[in-house]
């Protein structure tokens, strides 16, 4: 019988998770369907319940209901409760499982994809909202010595200090605080690219042979563009860790990784 999953958000028309779900599914030969659920604003822990009720396996939850799924599941794994938020859940009988598998995402993306190895790397997370907190601990847990920046720069400090534990390499700033620092990783994680925002980032913040990486994607944003400009050797958009994260809740769903490489030159090339 073939398993059904799905995408919940609101909006969802945009989602490539249908497409990508479904090339992973043709190419290990799972017998899985899945479809983008748009859930009403007040009505996402109700569109899990009928999911459920009807036998699907599981779903991915994206915006604006990651918070609300952490909160509906029964079990959350640690990168899941560190996040605060979860864009994958399990389904087992009564037991609703919670992951959040964008920070391994973003990670693996930046390692196998880009070829760029983050142990003892300087990187940079600008940010401090919901999507800085789902990547926050598997960079910690790539070897980073992290450095988080926030407009608001208490919200930098509070990751950076949730995250530390005995960890020395972490810690959190405002944006004055960057002169004279360089990075050989720079991630933004801030919305401001939905607005076409600068962000107040040094000229001389991308260290030579440095990796400019936008979290978001299917644009140029005006970070890309300043990373260009100054010295970045290498600028990516947020693709990559789009179709990481999803083959990472495949894998937790099903147990067979699959490869990532064709599905993502597919969605390029589109
Ligand atoms: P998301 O889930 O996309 O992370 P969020 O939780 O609302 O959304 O967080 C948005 C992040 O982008 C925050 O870190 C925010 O900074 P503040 O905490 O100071 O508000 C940051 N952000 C948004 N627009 C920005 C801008 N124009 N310049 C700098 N930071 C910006």
């Amino acid at each position: 019988m073939t398993d059904q999953y799905a995408v919940i958000g609101n909006p969802i028309a945009h989602s490539k998770s249908p497409e990508i779900h479904r090339m992973f599914a043709e190419q290990t030969g799972q017998d899985i369907s899945y479809e983008a659920i748009l859930a009403p604003l007040d009505g996402f822990a109700a569109t899990v319940e009928r999911l459920r009720k009807e036998g699907y396996k599981g779903c991915n939850i994206t915006v604006p209901f990651k918070f609300e799924a952490f909160q509906l599941a029964t079990e959350l794994t640690e990168r899941a409760q560190v996040a605060q938020a979860v864009n994958t859940l399990k389904f087992d009988g009564d037991i609703i499982q919670g992951d959040n598998t964008d920070g391994t995402g973003l990670v693996r993306d930046i390692q196998f994809n880009l070829g760029i190895t983050l142990n003892n790397k300087r990187v940079l997370l600008i940010g401090a909202g919901g999507a800085a907190y789902g990547v926050a601990l598997p960079l910690r847990d790539a070897g980073a010595i992290l450095k988080i920046v926030n407009r608001t720069s208490d919200k930098a400090q509070a990751l950076a200090s949730g995250l530390k534990s005995n960890n020395t390499n972490i810690s959190g700033c405002s944006f004055d605080e960057l002169a004279d620092h360089q990075f050989d990783v720079v991630i933004n994680a801030t919305s401001a690219g939905l607005t076409y925002s600068t962000l107040p980032i040094p000229p001389s913040i991308f260290a030579p042979g440095a990796l400019a990486y936008e979290m978001m994607y299917g644009r140029e944003t005006p970070f890309m563009k300043f990373a260009r400009e100054h010295g970045a050797a290498i600028v990516s958009d947020g693709l990559g860790m789009l179709v990481e994260q999803a083959a990472e809740s495949f894998c937790w769903w099903r147990g067979v990784r699959p490869d990532t490489a064709p599905v993502l030159a597919k969605l390029r090339s589109a």
